[in-house]
């Protein structure tokens, strides 16, 4: 990322805290867009591949990275999905880099083989690892969600890119960190730890009865642990400790009259179709404002269904807003 970028989202996130702190309007700096539904694998987890499978044209979505640009929009994560699906990925990353963004890619990183140049132009990218290949290809679905992807790990990290995997924790991957942590020290790129998530139409599935409540937190305890001890773990103190108090895995997000949730405010989700939403997990829990008619400063209702979750991305940036010093401290650690 340039210099100027790197201002460029500071700034961003600077009037965006300040609104969300002065309960101002919403200013977000941040965007997920999920460029298409569709996908080549079936994640146990993941509802993705079964709901509308239909995508914007380049063209459209030009003029929607427009809007969001002119919006404020300073950093763009690319998800879906499947983004390496869509042919013109570079195309996408090239017109959000043209306006000045920090892009990032989410991907299963299984069809990279057939164009390893897509991913070129984004700052970072986040893949899915879900422990070693049988692990990985029990919660995602078989064999084809692990052919390829460490081959494709090191090449991205052999070309200078900055790489994070996500890991699910599921009965899948429960005991797994140990490996993903060697492999990450061994090849070269970070490990994000999300709890499963459960109850929206982007996810499928529940959570393991098979693991309890006290044995999730003992797990992110022990994330929390191997963080101190300096292993390569990207997902922040803050939201570790959080995850270590949570009290029932199998709840997701809840309303509490007294919490307040930046989604909305300092950052919202984009279905394939332009409807955004104030976060992922709020996709069909509230109404959608469509980007390519409305602007979402303006029609969004500002507010939430729910104010506490342990929705994995989400979490995060909620703790960059509620505790932006401690969050600040840990990215200058993270981003050196
Ligand atoms: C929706 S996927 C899109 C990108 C790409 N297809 C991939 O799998 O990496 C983004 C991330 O969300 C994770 N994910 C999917 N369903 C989830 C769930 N129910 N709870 C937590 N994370 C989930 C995936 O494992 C992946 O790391
Ligand atoms: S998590 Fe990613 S790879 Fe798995 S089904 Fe969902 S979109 Fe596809
Ligand atoms: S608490 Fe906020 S970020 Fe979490 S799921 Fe609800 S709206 Fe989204």
């Amino acid at each position: 990322m340039r210099w100027s970028e790197q201002a460029a989202v500071g700034y961003a996130f600077g009037t965006s805290l300040l609104s969300y702190l002065v309960d101002g309007p919403p200013r977000p700096f941040s965007a997920t867009f999920a460029v298409t539904n569709r996908c080549n694998l079936r994640c146990s987890y993941c509802n993705c591949p079964y709901i509308d499978p239909t995508d914007l044209p380049l063209a459209t979505v030009g003029t929607l990275i427009d809007r969001l640009h002119d919006m404020g929009i300073r950093r763009l994560g690319l998800a879906g999905g499947e983004p390496m699906l869509r042919k013109d990925l570079a195309d996408i990353i090239a017109l959000a880099k043209a306006r000045g963004m920090f892009v990032s890619v989410n991907s299963n990183l299984t069809l990279y083989r057939r164009r390893p140049d897509a991913l070129e132009g984004a700052d970072v990218i986040y893949t899915s690892l879900d422990g070693d290949e049988e692990a990985h290809e029990a919660a995602r679905g078989g064999e084809k969600a692990y052919a390829g992807v460490p081959e494709a790990i090191r090449d991205l990290i052999a070309r200078g890119k900055e790489l994070i995997a996500i890991c699910v924790v599921t009965e899948h991957s429960f005991a797994q960190s140990e490996y993903l942590l060697a492999q990450a020290e061994e090849v070269g790129f970070r490990v994000h730890f999300q709890p499963q998530c459960v109850d929206t139409e982007n996810t499928r599935g529940t959570v393991p009865e098979s693991i309890t409540n006290q044995q999730f937190r003992a797990f992110w305890r022990s994330i929390l642990d191997q963080k101190k001890r300096g292993r390569p773990i990207i997902s922040s103190t803050p939201y570790l400790q959080f995850l270590s108090q949570w009290s029932d895995f199998s709840i997701s997000a809840f309303y509490d009259a007294a919490a307040s949730c930046p989604a909305g405010r300092g950052y919202f989700y984009i279905d394939p179709q332009a409807n955004a939403y104030p976060c992922t997990w709020t996709k069909g829990k509230t109404p959608p404002v469509n980007l390519l008619r409305d602007d979402w400063r303006t029609a969004w209702g500002r507010e939430t269904p729910c104010t506490v979750c342990s929705v994995g991305p989400m979490l995060e940036f909620n703790l960059l807003f509620q505790r932006p010093l401690s969050a600040a401290l840990e990215a200058a650690r993270n981003y050196r």
